[in-house]
């Protein structure tokens, strides 16, 4: 029999999954999981009595080249067995190498801070941007939409733009303004003289897979020219290729426009806990030593595990794929019976279900036959596979799908 711990009892999460589990004293943040996964490959996954899955949510978007992927496996291996951690008061050739490659992809002239959470990322971002700004009797606050979601920290959670998700938490930070997600009038109407910057996302994730309307990022990042803020776009989920391009942003901001600070994690370790901030040079030397730290970011061990994702990504051209086999997922699910439609990019999609289908009893069903997805919504499901999947495991999801919603 498994067992989780073998110390005292406590039941502080009720396991459906294993009752031995139902010892593990984990705080109640989650649902009682329903499945317990051991092993992966590729965009397979096995639970611990043998039954394979077809996992179209990636961890939600992490594990974008799949599991077990045999590059960055060699890479950790090979990085646990020289040096797993030296603090950031030394320097290390695997976090250098990961700044420079992701400061070449986002246009150079820029510096990166690494973290170990998208949360953390966008903490770092928000705190550059009061400390450029002038902090408290400059400029410091925030603008962001609702709906957004930019992570569960005091800082990130005060920026994340879901009124729900801060009543059990007030008071929160201040210095956090909410304005209509893709009206440019809206933000407009939100900046004052207190105003440092504006934090947006290009597809809503966790607010439902909303793309950003056409013209909206550019439209803000006109807005931050003329008002001189800084425009912040939070790439944790829709960075490194997810949505067809290398960045989100890159859908709407014209060839060589890009934002002031952009944040990254899920994707950059696929699995390895790994964020980054980068921001222009300018804007970066807001810092000063001391401001800002943190004991494991870009430690050698993660930042391996980065380097190894990059090259891959990079070396097989994932965003275009990602774009090429997204394409071919939404045409697939748009024509199944039970699904009004289909919105995002990439391989970062939301199947809207007809009217009175319960996305979460969708998504139990469909766990039971072995697809892993999410419902995003209480009406859609979100769909994020690896950019790595194949033609054939596209199509046996969908058939997944239409057997479900039949
Ligand atoms: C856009 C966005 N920002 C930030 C976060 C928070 O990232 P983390 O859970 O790694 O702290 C998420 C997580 O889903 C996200 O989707």
């Amino acid at each position: 029999m498994r067992r989780c711990l073998d110390g005292p009892s406590v039941t502080a999460h009720a396991f459906a999954v294993d009752p031995a589990l139902e010892r593990c004293p984990f705080m109640p943040t989650y649902a009682p999981p329903q499945v317990l996964f051991v092993r992966g490959r590729g965009t397979e996954l096995w639970d611990d009595t043998g039954k394979r899955y077809l996992d179209f949510l990636c961890g939600l978007g992490v594990t974008s080249l799949g599991h077990a992927h045999p590059e960055v496996t060699a890479a950790v291996t090979e990085q646990a067995e020289v040096l797993l951690h030296v603090s950031n008061l030394f320097a290390s050739r695997p976090a250098a190498g990961v700044a420079v490659t992701l400061d070449r992809l986002l246009g150079g002239g820029g510096q990166v801070f690494f973290t170990n959470s998208g949360a953390e990322a966008n903490e770092c971002a928000i705190k550059l941007a009061r400390r450029w700004g002038g902090g408290e009797h400059g400029r410091w606050q925030v603008i962001s939409a609702y709906g957004s979601f930019h992570g569960r920290t005091m800082a990130a959670l005060a920026a994340t733009g879901q009124p729900t998700k801060h009543e059990p938490f007030q008071p929160l930070p201040p210095g956090f303004r909410h304005v209509a997600w893709g009206d440019v009038d809206a933000a407009a109407a939100a900046v004052d003289d207190t105003v440092a910057a504006v934090l947006i996302e290009a597809v809503q994730g966790e607010g439902g897979v909303v793309a950003a309307p056409p013209g909206y990022l550019r439209g803000l990042r006109e807005l931050c020219d003329d008002l001189s803020l800084l425009l912040i776009v939070d790439e944790v989920q829709t960075g490194l290729g997810r949505t067809g391009r290398w960045f989100g942003y890159q859908h709407d901001l014209p060839e060589g426009v890009r934002p002031d600070i952009v944040t990254l994690a899920k994707a950059l370790g696929n699995g390895v806990p790994v964020g980054a901030c980068w921001a222009r040079a300018e804007v970066a030397a807001a810092f000063r030593p001391g401001d800002h730290g943190t004991t494991y970011g870009g430690q050698p061990f993660a930042a391996a595990a980065a380097a190894a994702v990059l090259k891959v990504v990079e070396r097989d051209r994932l965003p275009e794929r990602a774009n090429a086999v997204g394409t071919r997922l939404l045409c697939r699910l748009a024509a199944v019976r039970g699904i009004a439609a289909v919105r995002g990019r990439g391989l970062l999609l939301a199947a809207e279900l007809e009217e009175g289908r319960d996305s979460r009893i969708v998504q139990a069903q469909l766990l039971r036959r072995g697809l892993v997805v999410n419902a995003v919504t209480p009406t859609a499901l979100r769909l994020a596979p690896p950019l790595i999947v194949s033609d054939e495991e596209i199509d046996e999801a969908v058939a997944l799908i239409t057997e479900v919603l039949a």
